[in-house]
């Protein structure tokens, strides 16, 4: 397909499935370029001048081989650090994945809202600063999850994951009374994109309901308003996963629902 775009979407690992799949669902007509950079998962676990170091010049290699019309960093953890990085590095449009504290302060009732996220994440400068400005007077609970994204990767592999060991991850994000739905968290920010891989299962195990945020949508949108109106008549272009530790696609079929159903090279 020659004229249609090229948009690359980037994390650590598996979670940006989880974006991307808004993604192709605003862009049927784009070719995709997943990029997981497992060599390095989980990015949580490294500090702010290890990632820049790694995603910066990754990022520049990537630009190289695959020409995007606009990358997508579907990592909150790697956005809330190397955005700014990025942008003033390479010409092409990023579009980046931060904590969605501004929309889940705006529609809690309780006025008591979590944000969930890598470790990484949570201690971000950027993400403090988007509590200082948009939290509206909510009480904005950041929970540092060691090993959420791990668990949730495996969990898409196939392995056996307990309920025990997922609730003690998230169980910090419910603060108040558990008896009074007025005086309780109502709203959790998903920090992560690996987190919406577990969506049911936080949900089925969450002590009491709360609205989930997941920002993937408003990416999409976001995509789709920089890249602006779609070439008509374009048919579904094709897909390329890639590991960055070369490792064989033995989930490809698992995989290609998030891809819309398209085969990957
Ligand atoms: N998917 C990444 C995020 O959105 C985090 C996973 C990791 O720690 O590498 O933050």
């Amino acid at each position: 397909m020659t004229n249609s775009e090229t948009i690359l979407v980037f994390d650590s690992g598996l979670g940006g499935l989880t974006v991307l799949r808004e993604v192709v669902a605003a862009r049927p007509g784009a070719h995709y370029v997943y990029v997981a950079d497992d060599a390095f998962f989980p990015y949580g676990h490294h500090d702010e001048a290890e990632i820049i170091a790694r995603v910066v010049p990754l990022m520049g290699e990537l630009i190289g081989t695959h020409d995007p019309d606009l990358v997508v960093i579907a990592c909150n953890t790697a956005s809330t650090l190397v955005l700014s990085h990025l942008r003033a590095a390479y010409s092409v449009p990023f579009v980046g994945t931060v904590p969605a504290i501004k929309p889940a302060c705006a529609q809690s009732k309780t006025r008591r809202v979590s944000v969930l996220g890598t470790k990484g994440t949570v201690k971000r400068e950027y993400t403090k600063a988007l509590i200082r400005d948009f939290a509206q007077g909510c009480e904005v609970t950041l929970v540092g999850s060691p090993e959420l994204a791990s668990l949730a990767e495996a969990a898409l592999g196939g392995s056996p994951i307990s309920d025990e060991a997922i609730l003690a991850e998230f169980a910090p994000c419910f603060v108040g009374d558990a008896a009074d739905a007025s005086a309780r968290t109502d709203t959790v920010v998903l920090a992560c994109t690996h987190y919406p891989l577990l969506l049911d299962r936080l949900k089925r195990l969450a002590p009491w309901p709360v609205a989930w945020i997941d920002p993937a949508p408003a990416i999409a949108r976001r995509v789709s308003d920089l890249l602006g109106a779609r070439t008509s008549g374009v048919a579904e272009s094709g897909a390329e996963m890639i590991f960055t530790s070369n490792r064989a696609h033995g989930l490809s079929a698992m995989l290609t629902p998030f891809f819309g159903g398209r085969a990957l090279a």
